[in-house]
């Protein structure tokens, strides 16, 4: 049996939890709007054409923010194909996912359903065939009150008050070669640059956030990032990271160790917006984005048999299995650790395309079901709110071909907002149990109100329309010792232990 300890002090935290950091991504490519939330044929949709089975899940989720509408789809997009009568909208070629897009769902369409869920929408603007016009044009439509001829056509087209998105994205992955209208730092940080000072104009209020590397694999990571700050940083608020994860080598102990990169990456992030900070003698901060970061892999085999120009093609099924469960926890786990400056994340994507919530092709009766991933990242969302408490953690740990040192436990601890509980979310990456034992100053614990672990699966298994069973169980895998917490930890496993404090 390994074994770990963890410190909770109650001064010593990291930052209140910005509910934004349970943030999702609906991107118009393969089945994630179409036959995704939107199937006007399903038995279960409402009079907009919108599912409300995947509603339902999408509110279990506890998903606070949507990013929309890409994406690589979001460089070649013209966002006026999606206003105005759905019988006279246009059909077009998407570049990006080489499909067709219909636009039968739009902005108006799209904050509608985002309202009746209850999340923010994260919307974007085109830097890849579009530029600083059709940006200002864009937040005078969404968010200006009345009076202007793009805020009457919002009016006109049915909406009378203004959307108000506050949160809003110059571009996407505009480092990658593969991006329409891709560019170079220097050509993205003056576009960015201006589009942001022409958007703040026309609203104030909004946050924005600018284009980051699309991994940090990029050859022009660091050099990206430090040029579009240098001139972007008084204009924008946040600088986003994309970053997505796979076990391509069928290699369990590595592939758990993924989140160590993640961590690296963001501590290079922070570093980089904080050199910059320094070098213009600046007051304010750069927080980050993590707008786009899931497991992708899966699909890539099948993906490649998709044959192009069809309207909701299925790309990017991902099936998540088991041992992508224990990732994800991991993941989720390293961005509470950042909450100091992750402010924003999106787990990329929300429904069909590489996805926690799944619907099956061309069936109108069968409903949407939970993927194996649904789980941890549901339960982070609802406890994981509050205050991250500084991890203070020795682990027994192991090595790998890439990480010197792997701590066999991944853990944060969240106070909650009312601070009558505390939260300890636990990934065990070893094939053996874990003793972790909890001990705690300043905080009183009292009693465990619930634990719930994932453990105990094939590595491989999946859940599926008809089969939901790898999700968490209620577990009495703990006791109280010498005023500490002890808990065992079932070899690979998510785990979730709520503890009410004194
Ligand atoms: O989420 C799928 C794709 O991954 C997005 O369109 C793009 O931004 C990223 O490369």
């Amino acid at each position: 049996m390994h074994k770990a300890n963890i410190k909770l002090v109650k001064d010593m935290v990291v930052s209140t939890v910005d509910k934004r950091i349970f943030g999702s991504f609906i991107e118009h490519m393969g089945r994630a709007v179409y036959g995704g939330i939107y199937q006007p044929n399903h038995k279960s949709s409402d009079a907009n054409g919108f599912r409300e089975d995947v509603k339902e899940l999408v509110k279990e989720l506890g998903v606070t923010l949507v990013r929309y509408p890409g994406g690589n789809f979001l460089s070649g997009y013209n966002w006026e194909d999606g206003i105005g009568p759905r019988d006279q909208r246009p059909k077009r070629t998407d570049l990006a996912w080489r499909a067709i897009e219909t636009n039968q769902v739009g902005i108006h369409e799209f904050a509608q359903w985002a309202d009746e869920i209850g999340v923010d929408v994260n919307m974007a603007v085109n830097m890849g065939t579009r530029g600083i016009d059709e940006a200002r044009k864009l937040v005078e439509y969404c968010n200006f009150e009345g009076g202007t001829y793009w805020s009457d056509k919002r009016i006109e087209n049915g909406r009378k008050e203004p959307f108000s998105f506050k949160t809003w994205c110059i571009g996407n992955e505009m480092d990658g070669p593969w991006q329409i209208g891709h560019k170079t730092a220097e050509e993205y940080g003056r576009l960015a640059t201006e589009t942001a000072k022409a958007m703040k104009l026309v609203d104030e209020s909004i946050e924005l956030v600018v284009c980051g590397s699309s991994n940090s694999q990029m050859p022009t990571f660091g050099d990206w990032e430090l040029t579009v700050l240098d001139h972007t940083y008084e204009y924008v608020d946040y600088l986003s990271l994309h970053q997505y994860y796979g076990n391509y080598a069928n290699n369990l102990e590595e592939y758990l160790a993924c989140s160590l990169d993640m961590d690296e990456f963001i501590k290079g992030v922070v570093a980089m917006c904080d050199a910059i900070k320094a070098k213009k003698h600046s007051k304010k901060q750069i927080n980050l984005s993590f707008d786009e970061w899931n497991i992708w892999y899966h699909s890539n085999e099948q993906d490649k048999q998709i044959k192009p120009w069809f309207i909701a093609p299925p790309q990017l099924e991902d099936k998540y299995n088991f041992e992508d469960v224990l990732v994800l926890g991991t993941l989720l786990i390293t961005l509470l650790k950042h909450s100091d400056r992750v402010k924003i994340a999106c787990l990329a994507q929300l429904v069909n395309v590489i996805a926690p919530i799944f619907t099956e092709q061309d069936d109108n009766t069968s409903a949407a079901w939970r993927q194996t991933i649904f789980y941890p990242f549901m339960q982070a969302a609802k406890y994981g709110r509050g205050t991250v408490l500084t991890p203070l953690v020795q682990s027994d740990s192991y090595q790998t071909e890439q990480y010197e040192k792997v701590p066999y436990v991944e853990t944060i601890s969240v106070l909650s907002e009312d601070e009558k509980e505390v939260t300890i979310f636990a990934v065990n990456r070893s094939k053996e149990k874990l003793e972790l034992t909890v001990d705690s100053l300043g905080l009183v614990m009292d009693l465990v109100i619930e634990a719930t672990q994932m453990a105990g699966h094939d590595i491989k298994a999946e859940n599926s329309v008809t089969d939901d069973s790898i999700k968490p169980e209620v577990v009495t895998n703990y006791r109280f010792e010498d005023n500490c917490l002890i808990l065992d930890l079932a070899p690979l496993s998510w785990n979730v232990v709520r503890v009410a404090l004194r």
